[in-house]
């Protein structure tokens, strides 16, 4: 593996960018993070072939992150390459009833333009951080809908054979998991929505915010939801049981808000927002003999995880 060779293969060579020891806590919204070894911005399918060519063969292992807004990234960095989707990527349109957009819009934009458009089903997501590629990815969503469920077909890219398309229902779409990782890097994909009474829309994004804003600590560095809520039970109530709630590791607290999400109150470090997990695991586990699952996604190495 040669980090220097796959660099100065691809530099110049793509429409973005590529650089060397780019801190991750400037793509996370946790702003925690060290230095990714590599990091390439694809602007285009050519540029995320090329990148994935050179990649394998300097056999340098690679993630595609969105905004980063469900990951932990390791404060020794990530030792591979991290891609992201830049201008091609960020392309979106509505045609009747279909939105298509690339991997890289926000999630927060498909939403406006629907609701612009008059358009129902994408009402859940508002609030919802992150780009469209990683909100398929996860099949991000709330108890009640997630993304999953409006999805006509996904694009992917898939390295060494090119661009796929797959049908929405034939996607592993699951509680907070898609399979989509596994097929390929997403790239694209078209929603089924359908026409909707502005009005109704409204109230159901308004109430929808009014909630998050009741019981999510939107205002501090967090990454959403740290773990899955167990079968029939809430991962947040339960930490809150077990006295943890408003707890603290150095810069990273259990939020006072909600004790599933844990904030970055300055200065965290990864290895503190993983100490209160590792609490809350075993107190959880000790005291109700569940067994807590976590929801972000970890990049790069930790120590005992
Ligand atoms: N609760 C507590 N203490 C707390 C927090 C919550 O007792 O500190 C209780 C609440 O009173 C409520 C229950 O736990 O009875 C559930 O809480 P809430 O309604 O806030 O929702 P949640 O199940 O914790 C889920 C998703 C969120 C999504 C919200 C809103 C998971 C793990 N979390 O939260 O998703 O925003 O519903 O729909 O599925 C995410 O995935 O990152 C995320 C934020």
């Amino acid at each position: 593996m040669s980090v220097t060779r796959a660099y100065e293969r691809l530099n110049g060579q793509l429409d973005g960018l590529v650089r060397h020891g780019e801190s991750l806590s400037r793509h996370t919204s946790y702003r925690i993070g060290g230095p990714a070894a590599l990091f390439a911005e694809c602007a285009s399918v050519t540029d995320l072939a090329l990148v994935t060519e050179v990649l394998s063969e300097e056999e340098i292992e690679w993630v595609v992150l969105g905004k980063g807004t469900n990951v932990l990234a390791s404060d020794d960095g990530y030792p591979g390459a991290i891609i992201v989707l830049g201008k091609e990527f960020k392309r979106h349109s509505v045609t009747e009833c279909k939105l298509v957009a690339g991997a890289g819009v926000s999630l927060a934009a498909l939403v406006q333009d629907a609701f612009g458009k008059g358009l129902t089903g994408l009402e859940f997501a508002v609030g919802v951080p992150g780009t469209f590629g990683g909100a398929l990815s996860m099949n991000a969503g709330t108890r009640e809908a997630w993304i999953g469920s409006v999805v006509e077909a996904v694009t992917v890219y898939q390295p060494g054979s090119g661009l796929v398309r797959l049908r929405g229902p034939e996607i592993a779409w699951g509680y907070r998991t898609s399979g989509l990782p596994r097929l390929g890097v997403v790239v694209e994909a078209a929603l089924a929505l359908e026409t909707g009474d502005e009005w109704r829309i409204r109230s159901s994004m308004e109430a929808s915010l009014r909630r998050r804003k009741r019981s999510q600590p939107l205002s501090q560095p967090n990454a959403g939801s740290v773990f899955k809520n167990p079968e029939g039970e809430s991962a947040g109530r339960l930490i809150e049981a077990v006295g943890l709630k408003g707890e603290r590791a150095g810069g990273a607290q259990f939020s006072e808000v909600h004790a599933n999400f844990i904030v970055n109150t300055g200065g965290a470090r990864a290895a503190d927002v993983v100490e209160l997990m590792v609490m809350a695991q075993q107190r959880v586990r000790e005291e109700h003999g569940i067994e807590l699952e976590p929801e972000i996604r970890f990049l790069g190495s930790f120590e005992g995880a």
